[in-house]
């Protein structure tokens, strides 16, 4: 892989962005004590290595180039309670398992990416929410504070992110284990199939597909390919990433490489900016533009083409392919409107961007009883819109970007189970965000591999 240098201004440092306004930063009731956590995480190892996210940035100039897709995908929030080798095994399964839905279905190569080991602070559209007759501070993820409805949880700790660090760096050594060390091996195919899905129609499709890809290991096999001696069939790359939301901690994981010289945030090997920080004069723009890793843009129904114009060119002066991707959610009914200008805007810009759908965020709704879900009809609409708007502009649609638990949970509505209202409060375990449950996400696999395939209405 070419070795790709972004070399911001020689001006730019991990504190740089303290002098511009940064949204959604917690409020540390003592800033001593703050600054005391900043300095021993910025003492401690990084999680990843700059070298790790260049190679990121190069399988993601493969999806830019059209030649791969992206599976981005894990929980809205991670949680500190939920923190066990099962729950993590069973995120892995799933991703395996839709990935190797989408590669035989659409004969590309997927970079994996988990919203996994450092996802831990969340964005929130207001400063209190009320639970029951209480008006409390928002939770904005373990990371910050806690999620129990009671004043003192509330209160924002820094000691949360060294506990953050610790439980990331935990999850990603198991997860290293999992994908070095035979358990993603591809002749485990149908070991990936979980209990509760294997009974179902999806589970049983996906055994279909399992039992194929045996066969075709053993038809290389009786061809004289060496499947055993084969590194790439036994092992998977599964990259981390997380919204790059809490300053504090991304400046504190901030290191400069030792090969090239450059600055990376080695909290993750991909970030990506939310839809609520995106502003081109904010302190989340001024610390992304200046870290090499790989970083997303969540793009919303606000933003407008010069909005996301001013986005390539600040987080991607140098066109470097695989350095900037963008995410967009615009809403299962709106996508078909706002997608057009956008992917022609950046198309005829030349800038090589990595696009991909998030048909998660726009599609949230609170039902009667105070439960945010989103319906699986509407996810499936807003990721028909996205391809047929791709294909109407000759652009390469080129990855999704879901909320999804190995849990048997009841979060989001419909899908072949026909999760109803009443449901919902049977197995509603997510800490913020709906997510789909195992059947739902390999549902999607399946109807995603056929948008990539058949061009709609033909
Ligand atoms: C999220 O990805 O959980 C999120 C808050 O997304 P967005 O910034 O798109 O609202
Ligand atoms: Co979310």
């Amino acid at each position: 892989m070419q070795m790709v240098s972004l070399s911001p201004p020689a001006t730019w440092s991990p504190a740089l962005w303290r002098s511009s306004p940064a949204r959604q930063q917690p409020e540390w009731p003592d800033a001593d004590r703050a600054e005391q956590v900043r300095q021993r995480l910025a003492g401690l190892p990084p999680l990843v290595f700059a070298g790790e996210a260049r190679r990121l940035t190069g399988a993601l100039a493969e999806v830019a180039a059209g030649q791969a897709f992206l599976l981005q995908a894990g929980d809205c929030a991670e949680s500190f309670h939920d923190f066990t080798a099962v729950t993590i095994r069973e995120k892995l399964k799933l991703l395996l398992q839709m990935a190797a839905v989408l590669t035989w279905g659409a004969t590309l190569p997927v970079v994996k990416v988990g919203r996994i080991a450092g996802q831990f602070s969340k964005p929130r559209s207001s400063l209190t929410e009320r639970i029951g007759d209480l008006e409390l501070p928002s939770f904005r993820g373990h990371m910050v504070n806690g999620e129990a409805p009671v004043p003192e949880a509330r209160v924002p700790d820094p000691e949360r992110m060294l506990a953050g660090y610790h439980q990331s760096a935990a999850t990603l050594n198991l997860l290293r284990a999992f994908t070095q060390g035979g358990f993603a091996d591809l002749t485990r195919v149908h070991m990936w199939n979980q209990e509760f899905v294997a009974g179902s129609r999806e589970g049983r499709r996906y055994e279909r597909i399992a039992s194929e890809i045996e066969r075709a290991l053993r038809f290389l096999t009786a061809c004289g390919v060496d499947v055993v001696g084969e590194r790439t069939l036994h092992q998977v790359d599964l990259w981390t990433s997380h919204e790059g939301l809490l300053l504090d901690y991304e400046e504190a994981l901030t290191r400069r490489d030792s090969l090239t010289g450059d600055w990376y945030d080695c909290s993750a090997h991909m970030l990506w900016i939310g839809e609520r920080t995106r502003q081109l004069d904010g302190a989340h723009v001024d610390f992304f533009a200046g870290v090499g890793n790989p970083i997303g843009c969540k793009l919303g129904p606000e933003a407008s083409v010069n909005d996301v114009l001013g986005l390539c060119e600040r987080l991607n002066p140098g066109r470097v392919p695989g350095r900037l991707t963008l995410i967009t959610r615009m809403g299962a009914g709106r996508a078909s409107e706002l997608l057009p200008p956008l992917l022609s805007g950046v198309r005829e810009a030349e800038h090589p961007v990595v696009w991909v759908c998030d048909p998660m965020h726009a599609n949230v709704f609170t039902t009667a009883s105070g439960r945010k879900t989103r319906h699986f009809d509407a996810v499936m609409t807003e990721l028909e819109a996205f391809f047929a708007a791709h294909r109407e502009q000759g652009t390469w649609a080129g990855g999704i970007h879901l909320e999804f638990t190995g849990d048997d949970v009841t979060e989001c509505l419909g899908g072949s189970e026909q999760v109803d209202e009443e449901q919902l409060d049977a197995g509603y375990m997510s800490l913020c965000d709906p997510r789909l449950n195992g059947r739902q996400s390999l549902d999607l696999a399946f109807r995603v591999a056929e948008l990539m395939r058949v061009p709609p209405g033909e």
